[in-house]
């Protein structure tokens, strides 16, 4: 496995097929800064490619899943730099990979912080949790999709309200609001997903990725297109061993056994 310096990668003995994504700068509250991003963008993508891991968790310590972009980073560039280099369009690799992403967010989720949650596909956070696209406070705006994932997750209203008042807002307002798919109390939380990121990955792995697929192409594409893109795919399952596997072991009141095929 390769050596990485600010993200931790380990596989639980307790998850099969699951891998688990430590954020780990500490001092920095997991500050996001581009060794980061090229690391666990890395790590991701290297993840996705193998056929024997069927989910992924990213998390970060109970005190910040990640406190933004690192500010000090940023701090001295000037716009012809970060126009050619095209800053943190590496994060967009994250949005294309087939595997599932399940966040364990405790603590601090601010700016890329809830940003990087937000790219995962399933987001669950402790009671501890809170989030916000502090950037305005700053003298920017979100960099990493904030204003676009942020108002699709949680509508118009809140999302300006808070953008354009960078203020923070509590896990329970989160989860009322639609960015949370679950709370889970602090002590839980990895286990939790861990558990949830091994259901996932015991299913079979190419129908996950198409269930995936179907739900974000909702984001993208009107509800005629999103239904047609839907049953065609439905349709193209029936082509898998695991739907025969699936359904027969319905018929035959079994546990199914999924190859992944
Ligand atoms: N970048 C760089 N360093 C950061 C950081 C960040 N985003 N967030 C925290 N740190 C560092 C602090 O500088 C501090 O380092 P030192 O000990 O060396 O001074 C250390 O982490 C601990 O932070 P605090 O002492 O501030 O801890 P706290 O508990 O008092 O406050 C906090 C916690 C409220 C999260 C506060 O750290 C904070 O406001 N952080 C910045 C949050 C923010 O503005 N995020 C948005 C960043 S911009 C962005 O993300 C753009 C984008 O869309 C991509």
């Amino acid at each position: 496995m390769t050596e990485y310096e600010t993200i931790l990668v380990s596989r639980p003995s307790q998850a099969p097929r699951v891998a688990l994504i430590t954020l780990n700068r500490p001092k920095a509250l997991n500050a996001l800064n581009r060794q980061l991003m090229l690391e666990l963008v890395g790590a991701v993508t290297e993840l996705d490619r193998d056929p024997d891991v069927g989910a992924v968790v990213i998390t970060g310590s109970e005190r910040a899943f990640a406190a933004g972009a690192d500010i000090r980073e940023m701090q001295p560039q000037g716009f012809p730099g970060v126009y050619v280099d095209d800053l943190f369009r590496e994060w967009d690799r994250l949005a294309d990979v087939r595997i599932p992403l399940v966040a364990a967010v405790a603590g601090h989720a601010l700016g890329g912080g809830c940003e990087l949650a937000m790219l995962c596909d399933i987001l669950l956070a402790a009671d501890n949790a809170t989030f916000g696209q502090p950037e305005i406070r700053l003298g920017v705006i979100p960099g990493i999709g904030g204003s676009q994932r942020l108002t699709r997750a949680v509508g118009k209203a809140k999302a300006m309200d808070l953008v354009l008042t960078g203020r923070t807002m509590g896990v329970e307002e989160a989860e009322r609001s639609g960015l949370v798919s679950r709370i889970v109390p602090l002590a839980d939380l990895l286990d939790e997903a861990l558990k949830t990121a091994a259901t996932i990955a015991g299913y079979s792995s190419p129908v996950v990725s198409m269930a995936k697929e179907a739900v974000n192409r909702s984001y993208e594409t009107t509800l005629a297109e999103g239904i047609r893109f839907e049953r065609r795919v439905f349709h193209s399952i029936f082509a898998t061993a695991d739907q025969k596997e699936g359904m027969a072991a319905f018929v035959e009141k079994r546990a199914a056994d999924f190859t992944h095929s």
